[in-house]
């Protein structure tokens, strides 16, 4: 017993030891890019990429940056040659567009593969050669504009290009690829498409029958409606189902290669596990490709404990259960010991210090991208969530009071308050209370079977009032800062015993390292910042969307994955549903058969679909979405 509860001081101390030793370990962007440019065969264009000034503060040639990362490369245009070092690329975490176009590269495709977050590659004319290899393209689920257009390849078409799941733009034209052209997976999302000056053959699959003769052009062996040109008869295409999800088999009809994808997604999801167990292990860090992956642990795998009643020899363990506030003491408390102690910003529910924390029987709920999260239950029966903040140094100690102080006197139903925090330079620990139901990730995904069909729709439609409700307080009370919430997802939904859902980690934006906020904050998701590097009040909107979408879909959003893979792209699905008029063939068939009010789930599908559109400008605005929401009924 006492073991379990030394754990959190212990894990306090290890993890601290840990993410010292990899933050130190990284190499910085500046080394990347000077290695990047080592790799180049020597060019007049880079000069001022030397060691003595900064990437993003001296606005190196080419080097895009936001918040004093490197986002893009754009070297296009400079006369480049010699390799290119993808080590040097891969260390740079938040790099998602590169431009090598009109350059002089050579020899086969380099290894572009590994960075497996990248949104846009821009290879055109440049001496690449060689095949690429079928499945290349596999890892970069992320992948939507891919020019590799007016070089020298060959070989067959890469099979992984039209699977790319959010492919946009593919331009291959002007190579000397051959062979019959795969089809297309993601036919409604793609805008843009070349293939024209090859040597491809055969019939043009059904799945491009919207592109036109230009896209195909110049192909000698090609055929089909498209050109006009009748092909000798073989065996028919097979199409995909419209209104399918997204990761539903296309119409790649070679069974053999059915079974190929069915034995990578087994080895991707045991993967995936042994990951998890890696990180529940070992907390090791940073891999910022995938720090939004770790998330659906927030709020798993709760174990339940044992609460110890009896009273603590400190004064401050005497404070009562949860909900008695009129018997609890008050006063924040100061450091008394050289370790300072919790301040307390909110005494709702009562008043305690660090050391009940230590005392507590302490969880591991799991590590988000903000930090890992504890569950603490203290003698006096109240459970509270400590979430360990890495990265939130932004501000100075009474600045970052001020603030959390603000938190702390927020008082909405639909809001989380904090209870308290503790600050040391390095890290800062912020105290709420446990919610006993978890988090909405968790009922919606974590244990189906158990949780799941208690989420009945009115249950749902209360939860997903309930966000707007708090959200909407949110960008009142915060309407200054660019991201009001910031945050909102899934897992910082909490819900309490009756399914009344409380918003947690919101306007933490002004308090976090510019760099993690990029990684961490699920705002830095939306197709504004993937293409222009902004966010505003929309970017809410969209990550509200998302839980709409999550919530009526019961599916896993692969927005919440930072590579892309795995889930299912939700805003792709319910915008081609739509499109189909196949809306109800998305609704969680745990409450489809609720028909009576399958009109009404599915008008709040299409808002759900308004407040994810990519284009700022079509999107919702925040008070339009919360009006849409109130007049769904059950
Ligand atoms: C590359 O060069 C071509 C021809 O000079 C030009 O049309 C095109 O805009 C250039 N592309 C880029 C990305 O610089
Ligand atoms: C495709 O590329 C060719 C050659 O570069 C060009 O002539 C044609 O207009 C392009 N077609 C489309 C649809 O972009």
């Amino acid at each position: 017993m006492a073991a379990v509860r030394r754990r959190l001081l212990l894990l306090l101390l290890l993890t601290t030891f840990l993410l010292t030793v990899t933050l130190t370990s990284s190499i910085s962007e500046v080394e990347a890019l000077l290695k990047l440019k080592k790799s180049f065969d020597p060019s007049p264009s880079l000069d001022d990429w030397v060691t003595t000034s900064d990437a993003c503060e001296n606005q190196w040639n080419g080097v895009v940056c936001f918040n004093d990362i490197v986002t893009g490369l754009r070297l296009q245009e400079m006369s480049l040659s010699g390799t290119i070092d993808i080590e040097a690329l891969r260390g740079m975490p938040g790099l998602r567009t590169i431009s090598f176009a009109n350059n002089s590269f050579s020899g086969p495709i380099p290894e572009f593969h590994k960075l497996g977050a990248l949104k846009a590659l821009y290879l055109s004319n440049n001496q690449f050669s060689g095949e690429i290899p079928g499945d290349f393209f596999s890892p970069m689920g992320s992948l939507k504009k891919l020019w590799l257009d007016h070089n020298k390849f060959t070989g067959n078409i890469p099979e992984s290009t039209m699977k790319l799941r959010n492919l946009i733009e593919l331009h291959l034209e002007g190579n000397q690829f051959s062979g019959p052209i795969p089809p297309l997976k993601q036919p409604t999302l793609v805008t843009s498409l070349n293939l024209s000056n090859n040597k491809l053959e055969g019939e043009i699959p059904e799945t491009l029958s919207k592109f036109g003769a230009n896209s195909f052009a110049a192909n000698d062996g090609l055929c089909g409606k498209t050109l006009n040109k009748d092909c000798p008869k073989t065996n028919p295409t097979a199409t995909p189902q419209a209104g399918e999800p997204p990761k539903a088999p296309s119409g790649d009809n070679s069974s053999a290669t059915n079974k190929k994808a069915v034995a990578v997604g087994v080895v991707a999801f045991l993967i995936f596990f042994i990951f998890i167990f890696v990180i529940f292990a070992k907390r090791k860090d940073h891999d910022d490709f995938s720090v939004l992956g770790k998330e659906p642990l927030n709020h798993d795998q709760v174990v339940q404990v044992h609460v110890s009643r009896e009273s603590s020899s400190t004064k401050r363990t005497s404070s009562s259960k949860k909900g008695d506030s009129t018997r609890l003491r008050s006063g924040s408390r100061r450091a008394k010991n050289g370790m300072g102690d919790l301040e307390m910003v909110n005494d709702e529910k009562g008043s305690f210090g660090l050391p009940d924390l230590m005392k507590a029987a302490a969880e591991v709920l799991g590590n988000g991208g903000l930090g890992s999260a504890y569950k603490a239950v203290m003698a006096n029966g109240l459970g509270v969530v400590v979430k360990r903040m890495r990265e939130m140094n932004r501000l100075t100690r009474d600045n970052f009071d001020a603030e959390m102080r603000r938190l702390g006197a927020l008082r909405h139903p639909n809001i989380l308050t904090p209870l308290a925090y503790h600050y040391r330079r390095e890290e800062k620990l912020v105290v709420s209370e446990y919610m006993s139901k978890g988090s909405l990730l968790y009922i919606l995904h974590g244990d189906r079977g158990i949780c799941h069909s208690q989420l009945s729709w009115p249950t749902r439609l209360k939860i997903i009032k309930g966000i707007a409700n708090g959200i909407g307080f949110l960008h009142k009370e915060f309407a200054s800062y660019d991201l009001p919430h910031g945050n909102l997802k899934s897992s910082n939904v909490l819900l309490d015993e009756n399914y009344e859902p409380l918003l947690s980690d919101y306007a933490f934006h002004p308090l976090i390292n510019p760099n993690s906020a990029v990684q961490a904050m699920f705002a830095f998701k939306t197709p504004e910042y993937v293409q222009f590097q902004q966010v505003s009040h929309k970017s809410d909107v969209y990550c509200l969307g998302i839980i709409i979408l999550e919530t009526l879909t019961g599916k896993f959003p692969s927005q919440y994955l930072s590579n892309g893979k795995g889930g299912t792209d939700v805003v792709q699905w319910v915008h081609t549903a739509i499109s189909e008029d196949k809306e109800i063939e998305l609704i969680d068939p745990e409450i489809s058969n609720d028909t009576n009010s399958l009109g009404m789930m599915v008008k709040l599908l299409q808002i759900g679909a308004d407040c994810t559109e990519s284009d700022t400008q079509q999107r919702l605005d925040m008070s339009e979405a919360i009006r849409k929401i109130e007049e769904i009924q059950v």
